[in-house]
């Protein structure tokens, strides 16, 4: 299906903006991967994106992991959405009960052979909880799938649980329980500079500021090369500007509204 079609189908569904999913549309039909993983997907719009492109680029299939406890949330769910555009045959959506790490432990047990994990992906998307623990752990059983030249990326490199997360309660995570520093550290940004920068097997790496998005080739060693994409344009920075001042007013009136 072509990306104006689909865009015209689930764009008005959150959470990934147009442009995003341009990115990541182009990216499959340049890369064509046959396999994708996608660890967080909310109504499942990212996974029709990615399954259009699939339908475009001949074929292919996303799993796309969540959690059970957040299925009736996400209205229209990714299922409905999946059904109506008619690509449920390009997507398993799967539910797990304590969300990702489970499924990766599961799939890299179903994938070891004497003693080794044989890899299955060419593409991972990792947009769950934005959190160190979680997807710092994520970042490293989903590397033992992801095969040698495919792509790992993350959104929400900024992401903060003091600016932008408004419920006290998020993904399992209680925000009191974390220290001051926890809650001011963008915790996607430190997966990505101190895990899969360092990591002897990532290169390519690809920061788009605009986009929040981070992105690293497993490229089996060498090159590390890192471009940085920034905002440049006065409507860009103006914007980011106004983002800033809005996620602080959130973040205060939390603060506030909690004595
Ligand atoms: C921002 S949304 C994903 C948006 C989606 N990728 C898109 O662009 O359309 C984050 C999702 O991560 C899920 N999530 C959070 N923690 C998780 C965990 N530990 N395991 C699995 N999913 C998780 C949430 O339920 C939510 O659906």
């Amino acid at each position: 299906m072509k990306f104006e079609d689909i865009h015209a189908r689930v764009g008005h569904v959150p959470f990934i903006a147009k442009e995003n999913a341009r990115i990541l549309y182009d990216l499959i039909l340049r890369e064509r991967p046959a396999r994708i993983l996608e660890l967080g997907i909310a109504h499942g719009t990212a996974t029709c994106y990615m399954a259009a492109a699939l339908e475009e680029a001949g074929g292919g299939l996303i799993t796309a992991v969540d959690l059970l406890e957040t299925a009736a949330t996400f209205q229209p769910s990714a299922e409905e959405q999946l059904e109506r555009t008619g690509l449920s045959k390009f997507a398993r959506v799967v539910r797990m009960q304590t969300g990702y790490t489970w499924f990766l432990h599961d799939e890299i047990a179903r994938r070891t052979r004497d003693g080794a994990c044989e890899p299955e992906y060419d593409l991972c998307v990792i947009d769950g909880p934005k959190n160190w623990t979680i997807d710092g752990a994520a970042f490293f059983m989903a590397d033992k799938l992801l095969r040698r030249g495919g792509w790992m990326i993350f959104d929400d490199y900024d992401w903060t649980y003091r600016w932008d997360c408004v419920e006290d309660n998020i993904d399992g995570i209680t925000q009191r329980s974390l220290s001051r520093e926890e809650l001011e550290t963008p915790h996607i940004r430190e997966v990505f500079e101190l895990l899969v920068r360092q990591h002897p097997d990532y290169g390519d790496f690809l920061r788009m500021e605009r986009n929040d998005w981070a992105l690293a080739r497993k490229t089996g060693g060498g090159d590390k090369t890192y471009t940085l994409v920034y905002s440049e344009t006065t409507p860009d920075l103006f914007a980011k500007a106004l983002r800033k001042v809005l996620r602080r007013l959130r973040g205060l009136t939390r603060s506030l509204r909690r004595g």
